[in-house]
């Protein structure tokens, strides 16, 4: 048995379309914040004993994830495996714009790999030497392979993938600590959202007139985003990064039928942060698959977004989180 934990990753220059879906490459790069406040957990037991693979979340059976993680227990540790006990915990609303799926994969991979180590007896030597064999890229690609977004929360701080012909390619552009870059999380709303992303990214390639040239620009707002990161320059990371949001919103609403994530209260939000802005203050909002606003800003101004992000009527709740480590061990689980 493994337990491994995993912190979801916030896009700052997004994933949206794949190049190739059976092998789910995506059709563009990204960059991304791994956080540290939120988490998932994942405990993964193989056992012997057991007809079929078994899951929880947060306590409860949730047999509609279930072949989605079994698909990716097959990639990661082969098909001809012995069944598993999967328990995963969160502390954070899932399938609503949080990248739950992201945290969870990763973790997953990662726990996966530790517990057939753990277990030798019960998988071919092939198999363990397979998986021994298997460093940070390789889980990468096998978490990226369950959810495009989930291969970056293998690397901590701020995240690069880019896309290979046949693969991707990941790496930490800077650690956590070489720039104290805060994220607050505005929720507006619990539920889960109306549609998955990978059946919207698809649904946008086949019909949103937007979608050919958001592709072609997507190098172009990384290097900008890269550069920024290098540099430490918030306003230019700001500026790409809300430009890059807004388009992969504006191909999503003109898809048809329009997928729309947002909500009345992802409006007040970026309403608020466009203020804050007004006001001269360095803060600039991010959205994803669903309603929540990420506001991303300094420490400085950490306590005055929130408050002013927590004030608005429709916003729940709000969450705070630095930048963290990638996926690992919980060695005293
Ligand atoms: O990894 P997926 O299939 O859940 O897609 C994630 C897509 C976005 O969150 C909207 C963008 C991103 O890069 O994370």
């Amino acid at each position: 048995m493994a337990t491994a934990q995993a912190q979801p990753n916030i896009a700052l220059i997004k994933y949206w379309g794949k190049r190739d879906i059976r092998r789910n490459l995506p059709a563009v790069g990204s960059l991304s914040l791994t956080l540290d406040a939120l988490w998932t957990r994942m405990e993964v037991k193989f056992s012997a004993d057991m007809g079929e693979d078994h899951l929880r979340i947060d306590g409860e059976s949730a047999g509609d994830m279930l072949p989605r993680i079994s698909r990716c227990l097959d990639k990661v540790v082969g098909s001809e495996r012995p069944r598993a006990a999967v328990e995963s915990n969160c502390n954070f609303p899932i399938a609503a714009g949080l990248a739950s799926s992201a945290a969870a994969f990763s973790a997953l991979v990662v726990a996966a790999n530790r517990a057939c180590i753990d277990a030798p007896e019960l998988f071919e030597a092939s198999v363990i030497d397979a998986v021994t064999s298997r460093n940070t890229i390789d889980s990468a690609r096998l978490a990226g392979a369950a959810s495009g977004s989930a291969a970056r929360s293998l690397y901590a701080g701020i995240v690069g993938l880019s896309v290979g012909e046949n693969e991707i390619d990941v790496a930490t552009l800077l650690p956590p600590e070489d720039w104290r870059l805060r994220v607050v999380v505005a929720v507006t709303e619990r539920g889960q959202k109306p549609m998955a992303s990978g059946d919207a990214m698809i649904l946008s390639e086949k019909t949103s007139p937007f979608y050919s040239s958001w592709v072609v620009n997507q190098e172009q707002d990384l290097d900008v985003a890269r550069c920024a990161v290098s540099a430490r320059d918030f306003e230019k990371l700001a500026a790409v990064a809300e430009h890059n949001c807004l388009k992969m919103h504006s191909v999503m609403w003109t898809s048809r039928p329009p997928v729309v994530y947002w909500n009345k209260g992802t409006l007040a939000c970026m309403q608020a942060i466009r203020e804050l802005q007004a006001d001269g203050e360095p803060v600039f909002f991010t959205m994803d698959a669903g309603p929540q606003v990420k506001a991303i800003c300094l420490p400085d101004n950490e306590a005055r977004v929130t408050r002013i992000l927590r004030d608005i009527e429709a916003v729940e709740t709000v969450m705070r989180s630095g930048l963290g480590s990638g996926a690992k061990i919980l060695d005293d689980a």
